[in-house]
Formats: C-alpha cells, structure tokens, sequence
C-alpha cells in the first residue's frame, strides 16, 4: 500500500468532547498542566513514548511525537457539551479527581471552557436529566444545530481543523435497526425523528458532515454497526474510531490473556467484578446502560484466547463481568479479577487481581492521543475505521466479517507499524534474521 501523503499540522486544533464530565474534565485539565509544565502527561504514547526505526544495531529510537507531524499540545483548544451547565473548572471540581491545587493552577483556563448545549433523550440515559439541552425534538433540526456549533467554535477560536471524542454517558444497549443500514435511510430516519436514532448518533453525523473525525469513548452503537455512519466517514473521507476506552480491568485482561493463551495453559473460569462510585457508576447502576458495558467487556477474551481453535483449553470457560455502584469510592474504583487456570496434566491453579485504579486517570491520555492521532489520520486521508487504534479500546470496531485484535501487544505493534508506514519507514517484523547472517 502506497504510503499517505500528511498534510501538515498548521494552525491549532480543535479538540471536541460531547460530556464534559470526569474523564473529559480530567483530560482537559491534564493537558492544560501538562503544556504549561506543571505535570507530566503520562500513560499518553504521544507524549512518552518512542518508536523503534531500522535494526536493533542501529539505535534510531525517536519520540513519537518528533517522528510523527502530530498538532503540539500547545496548540489545542478545548470545547464540548453537556447535560449540565457547570464549566470545566465546576465539572472538574464535582467529579474529585484532581486535586485542588492542581485545577487552581488552570482554574482560569477551565473555567472559560462552557459547555454548548447537548443533544439528549433521556431514554437513553435513564439515570440522568439534562438542564443544558437543545430544545428542539427534532433529530435534523438538532443534528444542524451540532453542525452549526462545530462551524461557530472553529471560527471563534480561529481553528483549521477539530477532532471529537466521545466522553459522555453510556447510552443504554441497542441493536442497529433498517434505519442504520445507510447513509440515506439514516438521513431520512433523522428527518422524521426515528426513535432508534440515539443522541451519540446525532452528534457523530453532525460530527462527519463538518468533517470532524469522531472517536468513541463509551461502548455506544454508533460507528461500529452502524452502516449509515460508516458510509458517512468514507464519504467525507473522515476517520472514525470506537468504542469504549480500554482503562482498567480490560486493560489487565487483555495483558494477562494474552499471557496465558501464549503458554497453552487452560483457562475455566474468569470473574471480574468492580466497585466504582462516581457518575459513571450511576449511569452504569441502570440495568440497560450496563448492558452496553456488558457486551463491551465480555467480547475481549474471545478473540485473544480463540477457543474454536484450542477448545481443550477455553471453550468452557465461564466468564462474568459485573460492576457495582459504590458512592464511597468515586472515581477510585476497585476491580478484581478471579482467574481459574489450570496448566500441565490438567492442574489447576488460581490468579487474583486486585487493582485499586483511579478511572480518569487511566482514561485521560487516552483521550489526548486519540484527539492527536485521529487528527494526524485524517490529514493522511485515511477514512473509515482506525483500527490501528485498537489499542486504546475494549472493543475495537472492525468492518464486517472481521474479527477484532485484542490483544494489547498486537495493538500496540499495529499502532507503531501504521506510523512507520506513514513516515514510509521499514515495518517491523521480529524476523531478525539479517542479525545472524
Ligand atoms: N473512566 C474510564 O476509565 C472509562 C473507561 C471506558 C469508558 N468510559 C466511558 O467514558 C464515558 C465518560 O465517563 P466519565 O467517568 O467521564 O462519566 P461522567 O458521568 O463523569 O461524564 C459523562 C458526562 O456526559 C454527559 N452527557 C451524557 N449524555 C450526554 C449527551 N447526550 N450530550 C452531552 N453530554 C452528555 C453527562 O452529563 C456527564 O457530565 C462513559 O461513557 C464511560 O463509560 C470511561
């Protein structure tokens, strides 16, 4: 494949996020901190980490962020929704993630940011009532008004281009309908106000009509089964990638099934619970947003453990996901994982996790790559799903008939192969022959 031609990043970019609340609120924050010097952005690879170029011998290890044209951090601007009226610095203060002297060093900044208000149908979000809603019922209507948000903020604030990520609520699990199938059954369902059009969908098609490239933090049905959006990315030739940031529990499990699935050792029984208190963990308490999560977190081990291939060792493997809300906790969250393994002659033996996280801390640079790395792949022309951004989410979306990579190793290697790619620099293989020749 012909390697892309990047359009440089010129200006500043404009980085969008309908929800504006502890993840939003913390990514914002952070990255405020991070470019006046006040923190580090770690966890973030556009920032931290290096990519290999060349042999092993030749020691050419850059920064991402020197190898690849990504915009500076310096020159984001911040905007969103939401459902309540606080501004960055309010939200950021009720969700107590940060601590004080962290967000009084950028209080200013936060508290210019007001969020614009939302798109919301509370029977998507039964948990939560908006008071910062457009009161329109109209889907088209409504989905104009995003489009013309998107083209008032980036003339405000003199922006060349912007990037969404999706940081609101999980909307509560459907399935696609007729009028997700294409682009004009979509238009004409918004047109009419289709009840199975949910508020992510609206602003994702807002979104790809102003050609701004929408990632999907939540495990909502919006580019990944919906035909309709799909059709709209490749037809604006604008990026789209989901769903559902991978911080946590999922995190660990796809670093530790990999693990196992590499050594053969058998697996008959993965529990995973959570104890989580912040607004999040309310919305999930809500049987039908749970779903979605549900659906989001079980599909992992699937694909890395592959038990249609080795059904001696995983096809009866019983695995559960629950999440508990738990007020005390807020946003420091509990998982714990139970893990029955059993190894040679059919032995078997225990794993316990337990890892006392802090979700918006874990979630935060997520959201900053993907806004950097999302905005690099729409100046390369790249459009559809970014599966090379698996990496950063529990269940990657995948065209049709293709079955997601979960395994956070092979994100990861895919993720640093496409940029290599980009730059047209060698892949790397691990073959390694040439060192022995
Ligand atoms: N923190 C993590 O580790 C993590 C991991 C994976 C996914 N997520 C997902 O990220 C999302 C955000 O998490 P959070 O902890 O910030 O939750 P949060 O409840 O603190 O923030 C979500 C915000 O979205 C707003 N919102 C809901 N519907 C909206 C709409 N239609 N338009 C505009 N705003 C809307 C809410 O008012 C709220 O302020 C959730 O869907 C969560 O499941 C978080």
């Amino acid at each position: 494949m012909t390697q892309p031609k990047l359009k440089p990043a010129t200006g500043k970019l404009g980085v969008l996020l309908p929800g504006m609340g502890a993840v939003g609120t913390t990514f914002i924050a952070g990255a405020l901190l991070a470019r006046n010097g006040a923190a580090r952005p770690i966890g973030s690879l556009t920032q931290m980490d290096t990519l290999r170029l060349g042999k092993r011998t030749e020691a050419r290890s850059p920064m991402i962020r020197d190898f690849v044209p990504i915009a500076n951090v310096a020159d984001l601007v911040f905007g969103g929704w939401d459902l309540f009226r606080d501004n960055a610095y309010e939200a950021a203060v009720k969700a107590e993630v940060l601590a004080t002297d962290h967000l009084n060093a950028v209080k200013d900044e936060l508290s210019a940011i007001k969020p614009m208000e939302s798109v919301f149908f509370p029977e998507f979000v039964k948990r939560l009532r908006g008071e910062n809603v457009k009161p329109s019922e109209d889907k088209m209507e409504l989905a104009e008004a995003v489009r013309e948000d998107i083209r008032r903020f980036k003339k405000e604030n003199g922006l060349d281009r912007c990037v969404a990520v999706w940081c609101g609520s999980t909307e509560v699990h459907r399935e696609p309908t007729e009028v997700h199938s294409s682009l004009s059954k979509f238009e004409e369902g918004l047109r009419r106000s289709d009840p199975a059009i949910s508020p992510s969908q609206v602003y994702a098609y807002a979104c790809l009509r102003e050609e701004v490239s929408y990632s999907n933090g939540a495990p909502n049905l919006t580019a990944g089964g919906v035909p309709a959006i799909l059709e709209l990315s490749r037809e604006t030739s604008t990026p789209v990638s989901g769903k559902d940031f991978k911080t946590g529990q999922t995190l660990m499990k796809t670093v530790l099934a990999p693990g196992l699935r590499a050594r053969m050792l058998g697996i008959r029984g993965w529990f995973s619970t959570n104890i989580l208190g912040n607004r999040d963990g309310e919305v999930l308490d809500d049987p039908d947003s749970f779903k979605s999560k549900e659906v989001s977190k079980l599909g992992v081990l699937e694909t890395i453990l592959q038990p249609e291939l080795h059904p001696e060792l995983y096809q009866d493997m019983y695995h559960k996901v629950r999440i508990e809300y738990y007020p005390p906790r807020g946003d420091q969250k509990e998982g714990w994982d139970n893990i029955d393994i059993f190894g040679w002659l059919g032995y078997p033996m225990q794993i316990k996790v337990d890892f006392l996280c802090r979700d918006s801390i874990l979630a935060a640079p997520l959201v900053l790559d993907l806004a950097l790395f999302m905005d690099l792949a729409h100046r390369a022309g790249l459009s559809g799903i970014q599966e090379w951004l698996s990496f950063y989410y529990k269940s990657p979306i995948t065209p049709e008939g293709l079955y997601p990579e979960n395994n956070l190793f092979v994100q990861l290697g895919k993720l640093k192969n496409t940029l290599r790619w980009m730059q047209g620099e060698e892949l790397i293989t691990y073959l390694g022959r040439e060192y022995y020749e």
